[in-house]
């Protein structure tokens, strides 16, 4: 296997997504390996919870910089002071430069809690609700300049059940992509996924498992 490559982390909160692409990373035949975990928010509870996990952490709080750019600027700088090679966003709330996006195409992915494009943004699964969908679920896409809009690597479907609530389905939604984001960056880190234009190509099998119908038969 060819080496595996330096990725990073980017948390605000929780990190039950970080958490989870560290567990995968163990594995000695894992593609990645995560050396690296910031975080643009000081509280943020997953920096305890990457330290327990043995990984490096580090605060680039953004309300000490005075513009986006000056931000994104120190990121990269820690990026590449690490010989860092992919960048997975977990749980990052900060939208990020253009030109920062740009230089990281290919080998940045963001995962959200719903199915793309449908959802983007704040409360996707308030919106997922509100717009009385039957199925909703989670995407894992490369980073672009435009908000949750890069090219889709790969997504999971969970059915929304009658008295959902946005906390119900968020937990549904969560377990599910605590088994995508693995598997996408595993894709991406042994070069079965890679980017074609607007487009993603993944090499290997395809699930032809059953459909999901929702309700069910
Ligand atoms: C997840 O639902 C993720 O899809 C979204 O923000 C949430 C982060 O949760 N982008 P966690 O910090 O990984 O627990």
């Amino acid at each position: 296997m060819s080496a595996r490559k330096r990725t990073a982390i980017l948390i605000s909160g929780r990190g039950s997504n970080m958490g989870s692409l560290i567990e995968a990373a163990r594995a000695p035949d894992y593609p990645a390996e995560i050396v690296l975990v910031i975080s643009n928010r000081p509280a943020a509870p997953g920096l305890e919870r990457a330290q327990t996990q043995g990984v490096e952490t580090l605060v680039i709080d953004h309300t000490e910089y005075a513009s986006r750019e000056a931000f994104d600027a120190a990121i990269e700088q820690a990026l590449v002071a690490d010989g860092i090679e992919l960048v997975c966003q977990a749980g990052f709330m900060r939208i990020q430069s253009a030109g920062f996006a740009q230089r990281w195409l290919g080998r940045q992915l963001n995962i959200h809690p719903s199915l793309l494009p449908s959802f983007k943004g704040l409360h996707p699964q308030q919106q997922a609700l509100d717009a009385g969908v039957r199925i909703s679920g989670c995407t894992v896409h490369f980073v672009t300049p435009e908000l949750d809009a890069g090219p889709i690597l790969a997504q999971a479907a969970v059915p929304v059940l009658e008295g959902d609530t946005a906390a119900t389905l968020e937990t549904r939604i969560l377990a599910v992509e605590h088994q995508l984001y693995p598997h996408a960056l595993r894709l991406v880190a042994s070069g079965a996924a890679r980017l074609d234009g607007p487009r993603v190509v993944v090499d290997g099998p395809v699930n032809q498992a059953a459909p999901l119908l929702s309700p069910a038969p």
